[in-house]
C-alpha cells in the first residue's frame, strides 16, 4: 500500500513514524515534509494548500491512501477533491471542516444541541462588537472567526484590551478575512484538556487523553503558541469524564452535522476547559493536535492504518484501540523569538547520538537537512518525545534527551508534564476474587 501524508510538522513526523510500522504499507510519501520525515518517507515538493497538485500527484503515483495533517487543506476542500476523483483520503470534507474554520459555525452547532460552551456574541460590525464588549465587561476573549494559525485569539483582562483586539482584527485586519467576523466570548477559568476521537460519520472512538501546554513560558506565562509540549494520558480526564465528553459533546455535534447532511469523518478534537464538574468547549479542531499527536503516536499500539481504513469504510464500531499503558511526554524545542518572528538556519547539534535513543523519538517540526546534518527552519523545531514507567520517569527521559540538543537561541519550557503530577492518579482497576 502506498500512503501520502500531507503536512510538515512534528505531527506529520509522528504519523509517518507510526505508519511505517504498519505491515501493509510499502511506500510513504510526505508533502512537503521536513528533514526528519525525509529519513522515513519520500518528500514531495507540494504545499498543503495545493489541492489540485496534490490530487494530480496521488493519481499519477497511484496512492492508495492520503492522510491530511493540517487544517488548511481540509478547509479548502482537499477531501472533496480527492473523493470526487475516487481517491481514498482521511479527514473531514470542506463542510465538516467548518467546525474549525469558522468559530461562529462551531458555536451555532453547539447552541443547537445545547453543548456547553462559553456564552458569546458573533459580530460582522466592529461598532456592534465594541458596544457588546462595553456592555458585558471584562475579562473577555476576542476571537477571529476564521483560521489564524492559533494566533487569532485575544485573552483580554480589560475592556480597553478587548476594544483594541477588535480594532486589530476588524479595522487593521491583522489576519485578513479571518477577522471580518469576530466571536466575543466569556473568559473561563479552569484547566484545559485536548480530547481527540476518531469519527466515521456515526461512531465516536476516543483516543487516549492528552493535554498540551499552550503558553510559551514556564508557569503558563507569556503569549499562546501552537503548543510547547504535551503529555498523555492527562490524569485530569478520568474515564468517567471521558465518557461524559463523548455523550455530551462529541456525539451531539456529530449528530447535528448529520442532520444537516454533513458526514463527519476523521479526527475530531475538542479543546476543553474543565473546572470540577463543568466541561466547556473552547474550540474544535478537525485534525490531530500538534504536539499532542507526538505522545499519542508513541503510545498507540494498534495499527493506525487499520483504524483509518475503518473510519473511511464506516466500520469504526468494530474497532478498539490499544495503548501502551506507560505515559509519554513531548517537549517542544523552539527557535529564538518564537511565537513571534524567529531566526532560521541555525545548525542543530546533538541529534546524532539520539538516533539510538531507547526511551523515545525526536520528532522534527521545522528542520532542514544541510550537508548530512540538520538546521532550524521553523518556530517549533523539534518535539522530544519519551515514554516512562510513570509521568515523572517520562518527564526525566524527555528532558535527559533535551539536555543533549542545542543550537544558538534554542528555548523550551522546563515544566512540561508537571501539571499532570498535580492530579491524583486514577485508582488502579480492582479485581474481584
Ligand atoms: P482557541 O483557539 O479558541 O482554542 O483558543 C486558544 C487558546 O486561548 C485556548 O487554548 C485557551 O488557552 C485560550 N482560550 C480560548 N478561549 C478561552 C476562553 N473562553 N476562556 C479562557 N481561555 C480561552
Ligand atoms: N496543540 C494545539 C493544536 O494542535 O491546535
Amino acid at each position: 500500500m502506498k500512503v501520502l501524508v500531507i503536512g510538515s510538522g512534528g505531527r506529520e513526523h509522528a504519523l509517518v513514524w507510526k505508519i511505517r510500522q504498519s505491515p501493509r504499507v510499502t511506500r510513504i510519501y510526505c508533502a512537503p515534509g521536513n528533514a526528519g520525515i525525509g529519513e522515513l518517507a519520500e518528500l514531495v515538493a507540494l504545499t498543503p494548500d495545493d489541492v489540485q497538485g496534490l490530487r494530480r500527484f496521488a493519481e499519477q503515483e497511484h496512492i492508495d491512501l492520503t492522510i491530511v495533517g493540517p487544517e488548511l487543506p481540509l478547509s479548502l476542500g482537499l477531501v472533496d477533491e480527492f473523493e470526487a476523483h475516487r481517491l481514498r483520503v482521511f479527514g473531514p470534507n470542506r463542510q465538516a471542516a467548518q467546525l474549525e474554520a469558522s468559530k461562529a459555525f462551531a458555536k451555532e452547532i453547539m447552541r443547537k444541541q445545547g453543548v456547553p460552551t462559553p456564552y458569546f456574541g458573533v459580530f460582522t460590525d466592529s461598532a456592534e462588537a465594541q458596544r457588546y464588549v462595553s456592555e458585558v465587561g471584562a475579562p473577555l476573549v476576542v476571537k477571529a472567526d476564521g483560521l489564524a494559525a492559533g494566533k487569532g485569539v485575544f485573552l483580554c483582562s480589560t475592556v480597553k484590551e478587548a476594544h483594541e483586539a477588535i480594532d486589530d482584527l476588524m479595522r487593521a485586519r491583522l489576519f485578513g478575512d479571518a477577522g471580518d467576523r469576530v466571536v466575543v466570548e466569556e473568559f473561563l477559568e479552569g484547566e484545559e484538556a485536548s480530547f481527540l476521537a476518531f469519527v466515521d460519520g456515526t461512531t465516536v472512538l476516543p483516543l487516549a487523553s492528552a493535554q498540551d501546554h499552550k503558553r510559551v513560558f514556564d508557569g503558563d506565562l507569556g503569549p499562546n503558541t501552537g503548543g510547547m509540549g504535551a503529555y498523555s494520558p492527562a490524569p485530569l480526564v478520568t474515564p468517567a469524564l471521558a465518557d461524559r465528553i463523548v455523550q455530551e459533546i462529541l456525539l451531539p455535534v456529530v449528530n447535528e452535522l448529520k442532520q444537516r447532511h454533513i458526514t463527519y469523518k476523521g479526527i475530531l478534537y475538542a479543546g476543553l476547559m474543565i473546572k470540577q464538574e463543568s466541561i466547556k468547549v473552547l474550540e474544535f479542531n478537525v485534525r490531530f493536535g500538534d504536539p499532542e499527536c507526538q505522545p499519542l503516536m508513541l503510545r498507540l499500539q494498534s495499527d493506525l492504518i487499520e483504524v483509518i481504513e475503518a473510519v473511511i469504510d464506516e466500520r469504526l464500531a468494530e474497532v478498539t484501540l490499544s495503548w501502551d499503558p506507560r505515559p509519554a511526554v513531548c517537549v517542544v524545542l523552539a527557535a529564538e523569538g518564537y511565537p513571534g518572528t524567529y531566526e532560521t538556519g541555525q545548525p542543530i547539534s546533538g541529534l546524532e547520538s539520539l538516533r539510538t535513543w531507547k526511551e523515545g523519538v525526536v520528532f522534527h517540526s521545522g528542520t532542514a537537512g544541510v550537508n548530512g546534518s540538520f538546521a532550524t527552519k521553523g518556530g517549533r523545531v523539534l518535539g522530544v518525545t519519551a515514554t516512562g514507567a510513570g509521568i515523572s520517569e517520562a518527564i526525566a527521559a524527555a528532558y535527559g534527551a533535551v539536555g543533549q540538543i542545542s543550537w544558538p537561541g534554542m528555548h523550551y519550557r522546563h515544566d512540561i508534564g508537571q501539571r499532570a503530577l498535580t492530579h491524583v492518579p486514577p485508582e488502579p482497576p480492582t479485581h474481584e476474587g
